[in-house]
């Protein structure tokens, strides 16, 4: 059976990007697949942050996950640091890591040009997600499009280790939701980020703010398309509308684009009120797990005991195959 490992940052709250090219796709899988989901700690240190604030951070992606309908019966959620096998991957990987594919990556060309100077777990940081995701020989990733440059060095990591070393990890696949890449509301040329200000939509955002920020969307701007070409903005609207509505709702409108009856107004109006009434109960959920935050904590903890035991029995063979025996 395919196994389905998946990990986000605690950096803040959940947007709208994230639950459409990710999220949505874990509460999906998890009906059909074992999965396995990841707060990573470990990654989001390598961007300045304020130490105080981490356990809240963790607490709040945890909140966030559980809320959108991560069922802890069915599907393990964890938070990395609390299995340090992760890092202990990591450096053994780094060691057939090819460092002319780490220096291609956008993200990290993207984050280092955003800092005074670059520390060397911007740098690696792709190395440890391989190791994530390899540690318990997943074999399904579902990201949305910004990774999959990430999930092509993990594959070339796991190439490198098995020639080298023997046959020992597969070769994990990413899998896109149709939604993969949501753009800035306000600057549809732009991915929808929480590191650029005012650009995402959070879950936790107020009634009141998503309908703001749904109305003053950008549609048509720019020279003339090609008749049949959807605006960039305009085929973001689509993409959100094809996560949170019905698939009647959606083709309703798709049908009035194409015979080119489309009211972006009425486009807009349904999207809110779509979003908003999926948002709803994600928002009521999230509401009950914060009063009880020990809950939270023992899944948390459970699931780490569970995989500890998985990260040590894969970090057994690896050792093995490496010749890291001496006195045994
Ligand atoms: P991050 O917030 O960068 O930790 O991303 C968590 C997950 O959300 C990853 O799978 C990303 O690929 C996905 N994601 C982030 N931003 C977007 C976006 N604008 N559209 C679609 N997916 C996104
Ligand atoms: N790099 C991913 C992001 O920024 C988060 C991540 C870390 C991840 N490890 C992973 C995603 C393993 C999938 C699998 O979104």
């Amino acid at each position: 059976m395919s196994l389905v490992f998946s990990g986000i940052q605690p950096t803040g709250a959940i947007h709208v990007g994230n639950f459409a090219g990710a999220i949505s796709n874990w509460v999906r899988l998890q009906q059909e697949m074992d999965c396995i989901f990841c707060i990573v700690d470990y990654h989001s240190l390598t961007v300045a942050y304020e130490a105080s604030e981490m356990p809240r951070r963790v607490m709040d992606a945890a909140l966030d996950i559980l809320a959108c309908g991560i069922d802890p019966e069915r599907s393990r959620l964890f938070v990395q640091s609390h299995v340090p096998e992760h890092t202990e991957l990591a450096w053994v990987l780094s060691c057939v890591a090819p460092m002319g594919e780490l220096n291609r990556m956008t993200q990290f060309k993207e984050k280092s040009e955003r800092v005074d100077w670059v520390n060397l777990g911007l740098y690696a940081y792709p190395v440890l997600q391989a190791a994530d995701i390899l540690l318990y020989k997943a074999d399904v990733v579902p990201v949305g499009e910004d990774q999959v440059q990430h999930l092509e060095v993990t594959r070339e990591i796991a190439r490198r280790f098995n020639h080298q070393f023997g046959d020992t990890f597969p070769e994990p696949k990413p899998r896109l939701t149709r939604a993969a890449r949501i753009m800035t509301l306000s600057d549809p040329t732009r991915k929808m980020s929480k590191s650029i200000e005012g650009s995402a939509i959070m879950l936790t955002d107020s009634e009141e703010s998503i309908r703001k920020q749904i109305k003053r969307a950008v549609t048509d701007v720019g020279p003339p398309l090609e008749p049949g070409t959807m605006s960039p903005g305009v085929a973001n609207l689509y993409s959100l509308l094809e996560v949170f509505a019905p698939a009647e709702v959606y083709a309703r409108f798709k049908g009035d684009y194409e015979r080119g009856e489309l009211r972006y107004k009425d486009l807009k109006e349904s999207l809110t009120e779509e979003m908003l009434r999926v948002l709803a109960p994600i928002r009521e959920r999230r509401r009950e797990l914060a009063a009880r935050p020990g809950e939270v904590c023992r899944i948390l903890k459970e699931s780490a005991a569970d995989l500890r035991a998985r990260a040590r029995m894969t970090m057994g063979e690896v050792r093995e195959k490496l010749g890291l025996t001496a006195c045994q």
